[in-house]
């Protein structure tokens, strides 16, 4: 079980602030939970800033006490709320939000959010001496440096349980489903997705094949006396592909449907397991930060918490293992 790691020598901050940025995740309730209680439970103030980098420019701020994060734990979304802020690229805004947190007494901040998350806590305290910790929140499971995203089990989880049901479908109806899922540039939603959910092909952009070797695939399944077929895709292996397959496939009398699980993934009661993760890592960058340690995301890595500073996650490729998808081949046959 993930645990907390022993920190010390612990020095007092005396309030510090989270906020949740960037795409929502299931399990970003629990980690700012996590980062309130944990942090008060340390003698800090701790601070809610809403909507992310762009709430913060605007000073919205207000302390956050036990209570306010009593029953949030089992629920998606963020009641900090996210936002993607355009203005935080220029060097003179990140100025004014670190002055900001400064006129407000706050002394460190705790990010949750992903890749574009981390680089303006990071800038901002580059360039400004102000502490600010990275927690991985993403679904997509595509950060450098961490093992495991909050989450992404969430998202795995809600696409397995639809294909389950579309595979009703499939099965009744003799049909190829393409689902496509979520990740972004990454595959790592879909490969999981596809070996939880029995998928006969997982396609994911960082091991493209041409249309022909996708459509030679399929007529083996049929070959091998297969009638229905799931089909993973995804979202980031070429815009509008799932379509290009199933009309390339309905033009050689297949009768394919293309369904897109798109936001539903993001939503939803985050897992146990999520919620594990969130819980360790949010109280693990409080620590970290209460320990004078900045500039550092907190991770996962061989089941154990780890501090990676954020110039070995920003912008770096979290390489997706190719044994996996020929395991996904393997036990689709
Ligand atoms: O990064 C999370 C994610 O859900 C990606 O998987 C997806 O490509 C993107 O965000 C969608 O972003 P938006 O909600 O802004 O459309």
């Amino acid at each position: 079980m993930l645990t907390i790691p022993e920190i010390s020598p612990l020095k007092k901050l005396k309030s510090i602030a989270v906020l949740t940025s960037g795409g929502d995740a299931p399990g970003m309730n629990a980690a700012i939970r996590a980062v309130v209680r944990y942090g008060l439970a340390m003698g800090a103030e701790v601070h809610g800033v809403m909507k992310g980098y762009s709430g913060l420019l605007e000073g919205h701020i207000q302390p956050l006490h036990a209570s306010s994060v009593a029953n949030i734990i089992q629920r998606g979304g963020t009641i900090l709320k996210t936002d993607r802020c355009e203005a935080f690229f220029k060097k003179s805004v990140r100025k004014e939000a670190a002055n900001i947190l400064r006129r407000k007494g706050i002394e460190g901040l705790v990010v949750i959010g992903g890749d574009g998350s981390f680089t303006g806590a990071h800038l901002m305290e580059k360039e400004n001496g102000f502490p600010c910790i990275g927690v991985p929140g993403t679904i997509d499971n595509d950060i450098a440096g961490t093992e495991d995203t909050i989450g992404f089990d969430t998202a795995v989880n809600t696409a397995i349980d639809a294909i389950d049901r579309i595979r009703d479908t499939a099965s009744s109806h003799d049909r190829i489903f393409l689902v496509e899922v979520m990740g972004r540039s990454s595959g790592w939603i879909a490969v999981q997705t596809g070996i939880g959910g029995g998928a006969e092909t997982v396609l994911v952009p960082e091991f493209k094949e041409n249309i022909q070797g996708i459509t030679r695939l399929i007529d083996r399944g049929v070959d091998r006396g297969k009638t229905s077929s799931i089909i993973v895709v995804a979202e980031g292996y070429k815009p509008g592909l799932s379509q290009r397959i199933a009309d390339d496939l309905s033009h050689r009398g297949y009768s394919p449907k293309v369904c897109i699980l798109g936001h539903t993934q993001r939503g939803g009661t985050p897992t146990a397991h999520d919620r594990m993760l969130a819980s360790v890592l949010g109280a693990s960058a409080v620590a970290y930060l209460m320990a004078g340690k900045s500039g550092a995301m907190v991770g996962v890595q061989k089941g154990r918490v780890v501090l990676v500073p954020f110039r070995n996650v920003i912008g770096k490729k979290k390489d997706l293992d190719q044994s996996n998808l020929t395991l996904a081949r393997i036990l689709a046959s």
